[in-house]
């Protein structure tokens, strides 16, 4: 390996050849300037100057690569891109100004007119909006299955279906999908699969290895890691996401150089994170399922889920998010989240604060009450994204609404 480095270059991909995804998570992507920094620089230009008219000419044209306006082609954007594809296993990525955005552009992208997507029920709640209300008006259909019924899968693929979307693990419920038995369902149907990997992020789970086309992120949770931004990103095979990246470029929903900053920062503590996410996710849960003011506790990593084994295949740990319903209902869900005083009431997740949230009245307040039935999110439900501090002191914060539900 080379030790002399040239200026201007990004750090050769072959450096990096072999290595693992940690390693991938702090090294891959960089751009070094001139001034040789060590950490990742920041580029908040707008645009970007030529040496001439026909320079500029050139990079308009497409014949010279190179820089031209922010909206489209940004060093830092350029640099989270190329490590979080190489962390995902993807070929290309296309940052977005949320994870929303990176879902529209997905899907304004590649569907059109006339297509239908199937779709798991567990989504997102404005995932959901966006396929039902803004995506149907654009004569894109979307039918809704339960994302661990492969029958119901099956059955709702028509010949004009062109796109399989999910997440797994759910939000909040925690259910997992077999990605391997969608994607040759997918396949066989010439549709696309695409998965948003949120919960998970590359540490955990890596969907390109199960055959999806696709992988998308809220780079908002994990991939910042810290609450501070919103952003996400697409990522696929370099034909796909020139597609994706046509549609950023002619309609702008893109990523800031500041937020894709902060993400690269976020990327390299990503695998320590996630581990201790994972561990103290895993220990509340158990926790919380011999509480005896506690109906039932969703979360992987416990045997009493019905995924546990699939998820142990295909996912290298649990995830830091959790829910569990509280013996009552709504009233009872509100008692514990106002009892707590260290975790935070917030819908973001992924943070190294610990967050709740009662779903049924915030994220998926905008479902109908029959799609909220059939995706289970019930009135005595409470999500928590496990973070960073003490698991002793977090149970010690929940305890105190549970146990005065048990008096
Ligand atoms: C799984 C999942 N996907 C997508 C999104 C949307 O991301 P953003 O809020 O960055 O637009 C969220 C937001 O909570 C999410 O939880």
């Amino acid at each position: 390996m080379s030790k002399i480095r040239e200026e201007h270059a990004l750090i050769p991909e072959s450096d990096l050849e072999g290595v693992s995804v940690d390693t991938l998570a702090v090294r891959a992507g960089q751009i070094r300037t001139a001034q040789l920094e060590h950490s990742d620089a920041i580029f908040p230009t707008s645009s970007f100057v030529y040496g001439s008219a026909a320079q500029a000419a050139a990079r308009f044209g497409g014949e010279e690569p190179g820089n031209i306006y922010s909206r489209f082609t940004n060093p830092t954007v350029q640099a989270f891109e190329a490590r979080i594809a190489a962390m995902e296993g993807g070929e290309r990525a296309v940052g977005t100004a949320s994870g929303m955005a990176a879902i529209l552009s997905t899907c304004m992208a590649l569907l059109q007119s006339g297509d239908h997507v199937v779709c798991s029920r567990g989504v997102f709640g404005t995932t959901n909006v966006l396929f039902q209300k803004y995506l149907a008006r654009f004569g894109v259909e979307t039918t809704f299955v339960s994302l661990t019924d492969m029958d119901a899968w099956r059955a709702a693929v028509r010949p004009e279906t062109r796109m399989l979307f999910l997440e797994t693990p759910s939000n909040p419920l925690c259910e997992v999908a077999d990605l391997q038995a969608l994607a040759d369902l997918a396949h066989a149907n010439d549709a696309l699969f695409v998965v948003d990997n949120c919960f998970c992020t590359p540490i955990l789970q890596r969907p390109f290895e199960y055959g999806a086309d696709i992988v998308i992120h809220s780079a908002t949770k994990y991939l910042d890691g810290q609450g501070r931004c919103i952003g996400g990103v697409v990522i696929g095979s370099n034909a796909l996401m020139e597609e994706v990246y046509g549609f950023m470029r002619s309609a702008g929903p893109s990523l800031s150089p500041f937020n894709a900053w902060v993400f690269l920062k976020g990327l390299e503590t990503l695998p320590i994170r996630m581990r201790a996410h994972c561990a103290s996710a895993l220990e509340l849960a158990q926790w919380l399922e011999q509480h005896p003011a506690v109906e039932r506790v969703f979360y992987a990593g416990l045997t009493s889920h019905p995924q546990h084994a699939l998820a142990g295949k295909q996912q290298k740990g649990y995830g830091g998010v959790l829910s569990f319903r509280v013996k009552g209902e709504r009233a009872e869900a509100w008692q514990v989240i106002d009892a707590t005083q260290i975790i935070s009431i917030t819908g973001n997740l992924g943070d190294t604060r610990t967050t709740v949230t009662h779903p049924a009245t915030t994220t998926h307040g905008r479902l109908s009450p029959e799609d909220k039935a059939e995706a289970g999110i019930t009135e005595n439900l409470i999500r928590v994204s496990v973070g960073l501090e003490d698991i002793d002191d977090l149970k010690a914060d929940l305890a105190r609404g549970l146990d005065a539900l048990t008096r």
